[in-house]
C-alpha cells in the first residue's frame, strides 16, 4: 500500500485511488500525483523542480510542496510560520528520513539550522488520504508558531478549476456552492471558535469545471477540526492550484517551549472520477468506517423523540411522560428530553451550568421518568450543553473566572451565555465530573450535546498574555479530551453533536460523537436543500432529521405528513413535533412511516447514496440509496413544484447490478421489472401530481 522508490526518490500511496510525492533534484519535498492508481511505478511523475526560472517569484512556490514552509521566495500560502527569539522569522525545510509502518508514513524534515523538525505523517484509507504534520521544538528556546496548517495539495494543470464548497447560516446551513476559481484567492474559514454555520471545512474541485454528479474527476478535501479552521484555494503565479488547510492563524499563535510538539489536526483528500457522487460516497465511507466513534460505528442509529419544539423550556414529568407514551406507540426507539430540565432554566436566561435536575418540574428526580421511558420499551436521552453558561447561575456565582474575558472588560453575551473556558483543566474536570455523574446516577442512554453560541473575548487561561491568543485552540482540544473521557467511562452511550444545528460539524467532531442535529430549520422542503450541502461531505447515518409540524417554525408553507416524513427518513428519523396533538389518522399513518423507516434504514444509514435530483434545480427532487450488496434501493421523491401540466423528468438511477433483474414498485400502479442497466439507461417516471406530493420507491432484487 505504501512504497518508497529509492530510485525515484519518491513514495507512492496506493489503495483504490493513489496519492505520491517525492524529492526533487533541488531536494524540495513535491507533490506528484493523486488520482487512480497507475499500472507501473514508472507512470508516476519523476519528482522535479518547476522547469523555468520566473522573475520575482522562484522554484520554491511553484514546484508544488508538500509542507511548504515560510521562508525564502514562497509567496503562496505557507503550512509552517514561526517566530524565532533572535528575531528570524523563516524556516527552511530539508528532508532528513522516513519510516513506513504498516499503514503509515513518515517523512522527517528539519530546519536546515535550527532545531525544529516537521514530521509529516500520512495514511491511506480505500480512497482516503490522511495528512497531519507534527512540529517539534529540538532547540533551546521557546519558539513561537504563528501559522501551522495541516498541509496541502496541488492539483494537476488544468485552465481553471471550478470550486464546490458549502456556505450558509443558523437555520440554512450547508447550502451549495459553485463558482470558478478564475486567478483569486479563495479563503473559507471560521473564526467563530467552532466550526461555524457560515462555511464547513469539506469542498471540492472539479478541473474546468467539467465533471458531473456522476462523472469526471473530482478532488475533495476536508479537515478534522471543530474550531477556528481555513481552507486556502490559490493559483500559483504559474497557474498552479494550491489547497492548503488547517487551524485558522487569525488571532492564533502557540508557544512551542522547548522539547515541545504541536500536532495538527487531520487534513483529508479524496479523489474520484465518478464525479461529485462518488467523492462523496468515498467520504460517506470513510467516515463511517474509520472516523465515527467505534462503540456504535456499525449499529444503526435509533428512531428517536425529541421535544423541543413541542415543550421549549416548559418540560415537565407529566407532559414528557404524556410525549413518550405516544411516541412509543409511534414506534420512537429514543424518548430525548431536551433543554429545560435542570436548575433554574425557565428560559433561557437563566440556569445554564447548574446540571441538577429541577425537583419542581421533575419532583420524582430523572430516575422516574427514565424508568418509565425504559418500561415503554425506549432508550432515555437527554440535552446538555456542557461549555455554556448563563450569568445567571449558581456556577457562574461561584466562579465567574471560568467564562472568556478580557482582563476588566465584560464579556459578550448571546443568547443571554458565556461560553466556558475549556481550555482551563479546572473547567475541563468540572465537565467530565458533572457528565460523568449524571450517567451513572441515572441509567442515560442517549446524551444530544449542545453548543449555542460562537466564542468572543478569548483569553483567561492561566498563561502569560502574550500566550492567550492559544485560547481558541485550547477550547477544541479541551472539548476533545471531555468527550473523550466522557465516552471511555460510558462506552454504551450514544451522543449526538449539535451547535445551535449544524454550527459544529466536521470530521473531528464526528470522531466523538455519533450523529449530527443539522439544523434546527425543521420545514421539510428547506432541509432538502440543507441535507443535500450536507450529503457533499458528510454520510447519512450522522444526518438526523425530526418530522415537525405542518408549517414549522421557520417556514412559510404547510406540508403533508408523508413529504415531512419522506424528507427526514433519507437521513436518521426523529419525531420532534407535539404529538399529543396528533389526530388518531396521523398517528396510524406516522406509525406506518416509522416501521417502513425500520425496513430501509439499513440501506439508508449504510448503503450507497446517489443524489438523482438536487431539490434546487427544478419541479421533482430525487436521492438514492443502494444496499452495499446491490440487493435493494429506495428512491425518495418530492414533487416541490408543478408547471404547466408538464410530465415529469425521467429518473436514471446508477448504482444497481447492470445485468440483475430488479422489481420497481412505482407507487401507484403495478411494479415493472428492470435491469440494472436498464434502470440506469432508460429509468423510470414518476406519477406524482400535487405540490409536495413524495413517494418512497422501493426498488429489490427478484
Ligand atoms: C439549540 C438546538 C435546539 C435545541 C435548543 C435548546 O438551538 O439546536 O435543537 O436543543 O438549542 O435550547
Amino acid at each position: 500500500m505504501i512504497r518508497y522508490l529509492a530510485d525515484r526518490k519518491s513514495w507512492i500511496l496506493e489503495d483504490t485511488v493513489a496519492y505520491a510525492f517525492g524529492l526533487t533534484p533541488s531536494g524540495l519535498l513535491v507533490h506528484t500525483y493523486f488520482g487512480a492508481p497507475l499500472p507501473h511505478e514508472a507512470d508516476y511523475p519523476l519528482p522535479a523542480d518547476f522547469p523555468i526560472p520566473v522573475p520575482f517569484s522562484g522554484t520554491d512556490e511553484n514546484s508544488g510542496e508538500e509542507y511548504p514552509a515560510w521562508g525564502g521566495f514562497r509567496f503562496i500560502e505557507p503550512c509552517l510560520k514561526a517566530d524565532f527569539p533572535d528575531g528570524a522569522r523563516d524556516i527552511r525545510l530539508s528532508y532528513n528520513n522516513h519510516t513506513i509502518e504498516g499503514n503509515q508514513l513518515s517523512i522527517m524534515l528539519e530546519d536546515i539550522d535550527r532545531s525544529v523538525g516537521v514530521k509529516l505523517v500520512y495514511r491511506i484509507s480505500r480512497s482516503v488520504v490522511e495528512r497531519y504534520a507534527i512540529i517539534t521544538n529540538n532547540g533551546r528556546e521557546a519558539i513561537l508558531l504563528e501559522q501551522v496548517l495541516s498541509g496541502a495539495l496541488t492539483l494537476p494543470d488544468a485552465a481553471d478549476y471550478r470550486l464546490t464548497y458549502l456556505s450558509g447560516r443558523w437555520g440554512a446551513e450547508t447550502q451549495l456552492q459553485r463558482s470558478m476559481l478564475g486567478k483569486a484567492t479563495h479563503v473559507m474559514e471560521s473564526r467563530r471558535g467552532h466550526t461555524s454555520h457560515s462555511a464547513n471545512p469539506w469542498c471540492a474541485l472539479d478541473p474546468d469545471g467539467a465533471s458531473t454528479e456522476e462523472r469526471g474527476p473530482v478532488y475533495a478535501i476536508n479537515l478534522a477540526y471543530s474550531g477556528n479552521w481555513k481552507t486556502v484555494v490559490q493559483s500559483t503565479p504559474v497557474g498552479q492550484v494550491r489547497i492548503a488547510s488547517g487551524i485558522h492563524s487569525f488571532d492564533f499563535s502557540w508557544t512551542l517551549a522547548e522539547g515541545a510538539s504541536f500536532e495538527t489536526p487531520k487534513f483529508l483528500l479524496t479523489f474520484s472520477d465518478e464525479g461529485f457522487g462518488g467523492a462523496s460516497r468515498n467520504m460517506h465511507a470513510y467516515i463511517r468506517n474509520n472516523v465515527l466513534p467505534l462503540g456504535h460505528r456499525n449499529e444503526l442509529r435509533p428512531v428517536l423523540y425529541n421535544s423541543w419544539e413541542a415543550t421549549a423550556f416548559d418540560v415537565t414529568a407529566d407532559n414528557q411522560m404524556r410525549l413518550a407514551e405516544i411516541a412509543a406507540e409511534i414506534g420512537v426507539e429514543l424518548f430525548v428530553i431536551d433543554d429545560g430540565w435542570f436548575g433554574a432554566r425557565n428560559s433561557d436566561n437563566a440556569g445554564l451550568g447548574d446540571w441538577v435536575v429541577n425537583r419542581t418540574k421533575f419532583p420524582d428526580g430523572l430516575d422516574a421518568v427514565s424508568k418509565r421511558v425504559h418500561e415503554l420499551g425506549m432508550k432515555f436521552g437527554l440535552w446538555v450543553e456542557p461549555e455554556m453558561v448563563n450569568p445567571d447561575s449558581d456556577l457562574h456565582r461561584r466562579h465567574p473566572e471560568w467564562a472568556y474575558r478580557y482582563p476588566e472588560r465584560t464579556s459578550s453575551q448571546m443568547r443571554n451565555q458565556l461560553v466556558l473556558n475549556f481550555g482551563r483543566p479546572d473547567v475541563q474536570e468540572f465537565a467530565i465530573g458533572f457528565m460523568n455523574r449524571l450517567l451513572d446516577e441515572t441509567a442515560i442512554d442517549f446524551i444530544k450535546w449542545d453548543m449555542n453560541r460562537v466564542i468572543t473575548e478569548a483569553a483567561g487561561l492561566d498563561l502569560p498574555a502574550d500566550r492567550q491568543k492559544e485560547t481558541w485552540t485550547r477550547h477544541v482540544q479541551g472539548l476533545y479530551r471531555v468527550i473523550e473521557r466522557v465516552r471511555t467511562s460510558h462506552p454504551s452511550v450514544w451522543f449526538e453533536d449539535c451547535s445551535g444545528g449544524g454550527g459544529r460539524i466536521d470530521p473531528g467532531i464526528l470522531g466523538f460523537y455519533d450523529q449530527a442535529w443539522i439544523s434546527d430549520n425543521t420545514d421539510a422542503f428547506d432541509r432538502l436543500f440543507i441535507q443535500e450541502g450536507y450529503s457533499f461531505g458528510y454520510p447519512a447515518n450522522t444526518m438526523v432529521a425530526w418530522v415537525t409540524s405542518e408549517h414549522s417554525f421557520l417556514g412559510r408553507r404547510r406540508l403533508p405528513l408523508a413529504y415531512r416524513f419522506h424528507s427526514a427518513m433519507a437521513g436518521v428519523l426523529g419525531i420532534g413535533d407535539d404529538v399529543s396533538r396528533w389526530s388518531d389518522t396521523e398517528k396510524t399513518q406516522a406509525k406506518g412511516l416509522v416501521a417502513l423507516y425500520k425496513e430501509i434504514r439499513p440501506i439508508v444509514q449504510q448503503g450507497s447514496q446517489y443524489r438523482i435530483l438536487p431539490p434546487g434545480t427544478g419541479s421533482l427532487a430525487a436521492v438514492l440509496y443502494v444496499a452495499g450488496d446491490l440487493s435493494e434501493g429506495v428512491l425518495f421523491t418530492y414533487l416541490n413544484r408543478n408547471h404547466y401540466g408538464n410530465p415529469l423528468p425521467i429518473l436514471r438511477l446508477p448504482g444497481f447490478q447492470k445485468d440483475r433483474l430488479y422489481e420497481v414498485e412505482s407507487g401507484d400502479g403495478p411494479a415493472q421489472t428492470m435491469s440494472g442497466r436498464a434502470l440506469h439507461l432508460v429509468g423510470i417516471r414518476l406519477n406524482l401530481r400535487e405540490e409536495y406530493e413524495s413517494a418512497i420507491i422501493r426498488i429489490r432484487a427478484k
